[in-house]
């Protein structure tokens, strides 16, 4: 495939590009307007993440509407337990929810590690048709969630402040935990190669919940599960953002990805120093600064550009952009960082 803007696998390769490339997280979705017209048309979030035609237009939005970089494939890291076994719903203002959840050796064993061309046909496809309307203006982005993340979900049954639940299953029960960590590993493993396959040039895998874990908890349950998937995606770079997980940026370097992600409070001068030069680093501007002024989005963004000098970066937000973040914000974001 040849593109009109590669910047971003290249950056990700560690080479020289013209300038940094930028995308936000949680690009697709409720900022733009034109994603809430196609979303109201239909009966909720799940609908449009199983409709590939149109996961492929909303994926497609901000390349048109906003000018990054790179497309994310419209979907959700919850339609790997899903697939699993294991069904989510998406309440409004309030987020997922599992109806049943896993706490016994039997709920675990009624899992199913599923083939990915099957159950997730519906994201492979998305990706298929994002890949044939981009025609290469701008790289494709795949994903899924880490396997401690996706853990937490089907333990706890939904988002949480502290995760308690799952983080009690780790406790009390590490048999049980390691042999659940496992079956989703190999289902991401396999899901991930087949979003290569169809046609993703980078691949990002989201702890979302790594810094709710101990550092003793987090080597144990989470890094080797990583490593796992790190070790087996070899044809594509791979990112690794592990959000709230400052005390493992020196393990995660050593892991066999490309990218490492930053969050607001990991200090990008210290990050480089603690993972070195040969990684590429994502981040991490405060998502929040865009709820300022033009003028101090662009003196923060700059600021932020600043500490990434001489290495190679990616930018990004610290973590997902929110939903009643104005586009013009984003904009301002994106084309300062262009202008750079
Ligand atoms: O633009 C993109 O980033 C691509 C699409 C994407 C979504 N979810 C769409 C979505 C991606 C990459 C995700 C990842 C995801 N999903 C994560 C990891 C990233 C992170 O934010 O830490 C997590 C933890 C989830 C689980 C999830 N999905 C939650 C907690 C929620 C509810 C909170 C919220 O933002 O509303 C979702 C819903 C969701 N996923 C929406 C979107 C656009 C909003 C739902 C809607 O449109 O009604």
């Amino acid at each position: 495939m040849t593109y009109q803007n590669d910047l971003i696998i290249r950056a990700a390769k560690g080479e020289l590009v013209e300038r940094t490339p930028v995308w936000l997280m949680r690009q697709a979705g409720r900022i733009l307007k034109e994603y809430r017209d196609v979303r109201s048309k239909l009966s909720g979030f799940k609908e449009l993440v199983e409709t590939p035609e149109l996961a492929a237009e909303v994926t497609i939005q901000p390349v048109d509407l906003l000018g990054v970089d790179a497309a994310i494939i419209f979907s959700d890291i919850l339609v790997v337990p899903e697939a699993m076994g294991l069904t989510y719903e998406m309440l409004e203002q309030k987020g997922p929810h599992f109806p049943k959840t896993i706490q016994t050796e039997k709920d675990l064993d009624a899992l199913i590690v599923p083939d990915a061309y099957e159950s997730l046909a519906y994201t492979l496809d998305a990706i298929k048709i994002t890949k044939k309307e981009l025609a290469g203006r701008v790289p494709i982005i795949g994903f899924a969630g880490a396997p401690w993340t996706i853990f937490s979900y089907m333990v706890e049954g939904g988002g949480s402040k502290t995760f308690s639940k799952a983080k009690k299953m780790l406790y009390t029960n590490p048999t049980l935990s390691h042999t659940l960590l496992n079956k989703i590993t190999q289902t991401t493993i396999a899901y991930l190669k087949a979003q290569v396959e169809c046609g993703v040039e980078i691949v990002q895998v989201f702890d979302s919940w790594a810094g709710i874990l101990t550092e003793e908890q987090y080597k144990e349950f989470a890094l080797p599960y990583i490593k796992q998937i790190c070790d087996s995606i070899n044809s594509v770079p791979v990112t690794v953002f592990a959000k709230g997980a400052y005390f493992v940026r020196k393990e995660i370097a050593a892991l066999n990805c490309r990218t490492i992600g930053l969050d607001w409070n990991m200090d990008p001068i210290e990050s480089r120093k603690i993972i070195g030069a040969d990684k590429t680093l994502q981040g991490n501007l405060d998502p929040c600064v865009l709820y300022s002024d033009f003028k101090t989005i662009e003196r923060k963004t700059k600021e932020m550009l600043d500490q990434y000098k001489g290495g190679s970066h990616i930018a990004n937000l610290g973590h997902g952009v929110y939903p009643d973040i104005t586009p013009d914000a984003v904009r301002c974001f994106i084309d300062t960082v262009k202008a750079y």
